[in-house]
């Protein structure tokens, strides 16, 4: 085909991918292509905002590494992550609602008893968190897989920590015979998403703020059931409703209970203010 003008480039693209053998990753990619060329269109976008586009992506890889996954920050804060979090997570009513997962999460978390503390040296004030992990009918799923990990009272992740050489407020457990769990953390606060690179800029540039609500992540996995990846959030946080990856969900905000001094949940004695957080959570079978 020759002589394609900007009416006939769209079709002639979707046409050499006819012979894909993939006919998924053919539907995919026409779809894209389709909406790429809209949008190109729809903005007349000029040569210079199509370089500032290459540039951008070219920045994001550029800062991506092991440690920093700048094009899954992007997804979020365009709100791409969630939407594909809720289109692939449609649930009968009364299971716990999922959110996006964030890249701050890590395979290898040390592994934890019920009752341990998983903050492991990470500083805030002391929160004793504990609920059941269920199903759709009540019962209690025994021996499920708990994987918890939170940012410190700064707002940070032991992963974004330089010479922090363990990990920490992350960590694994299993659900008790009647599917209860309780272990000690640190308590959850407000932070912004990494806002050093292209993305920052980009947000900076929207006239948008890089803060998430206070919460505390989880991720639950138990055989015969669906894989849960959530956060609690912390009731009476001031971003509750301008988070900004868009992950909030009414239904998974809860009370952390401030409490004085004292004898805590474990009964040791306490010196300083803690904190307690109570949460069921939900599951849907496979
Ligand atoms: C997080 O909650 O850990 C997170 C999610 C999306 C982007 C950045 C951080
Ligand atoms: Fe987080």
């Amino acid at each position: 085909m020759r002589n394609i003008d900007e009416d006939t480039i769209t079709q002639a693209v979707l046409a050499r991918h006819a012979g894909a053998a993939d006919t998924r990753m053919r539907d995919v990619m026409t779809s894209l292509v389709q909406h790429l060329h809209a949008f190109v269109r729809d903005v007349k976008l000029t040569k210079t905002e199509w370089f500032e586009g290459i540039r951008f992506l070219t920045e994001t890889g550029h800062i991506t590494d092991e440690r920093r996954q700048e094009f899954i920050l992007l997804s979020d804060v365009l709100g791409v992550s969630m939407l594909v979090t809720a289109l692939n997570n449609r649930k009968p009513e009364g299971c716990t609602e999922a959110t996006v997962f964030g890249p701050f999460h890590v395979p290898d978390a040390p592994e934890y008893a019920l009752g341990d503390d998983v903050a492991n040296g990470a500083r805030g004030e002391p929160t004793f968190v504990r609920g059941h992990v269920r199903g759709l009918t009540g019962e209690g799923i025994p021996d499920a897989e708990i994987q918890v990990w939170q940012a410190d009272q700064d707002g940070f992740y032991d992963v974004q920590l330089p010479g922090v050489d363990q990990y920490q407020a992350r960590g694994i457990l299993r659900s008790a015979a009647d599917g209860g769990f309780h272990f000690r953390s640190i308590l959850a606060e407000s932070y912004p998403i990494p806002h050093d690179g292209p993305v920052g800029r980009l947000l900076e540039q929207l006239g948008r703020h890089p803060w998430r609500p206070a919460h505390l992540h989880f991720m639950i996995i138990a055989p015969g059931y669906r894989q849960l990846i959530t956060h609690v959030f912390r009731q009476g946080d001031r971003y509750l409703d301008s988070d900004a990856v868009f992950g909030v969900r009414s239904s998974l905000i809860a009370d952390w209970i401030r409490h004085e001094p004292g004898i805590a949940p474990d009964g040791s004695t306490l010196a300083e203010p803690f904190h307690t957080l109570d949460f069921d959570f939900v599951l849907d079978r496979t």
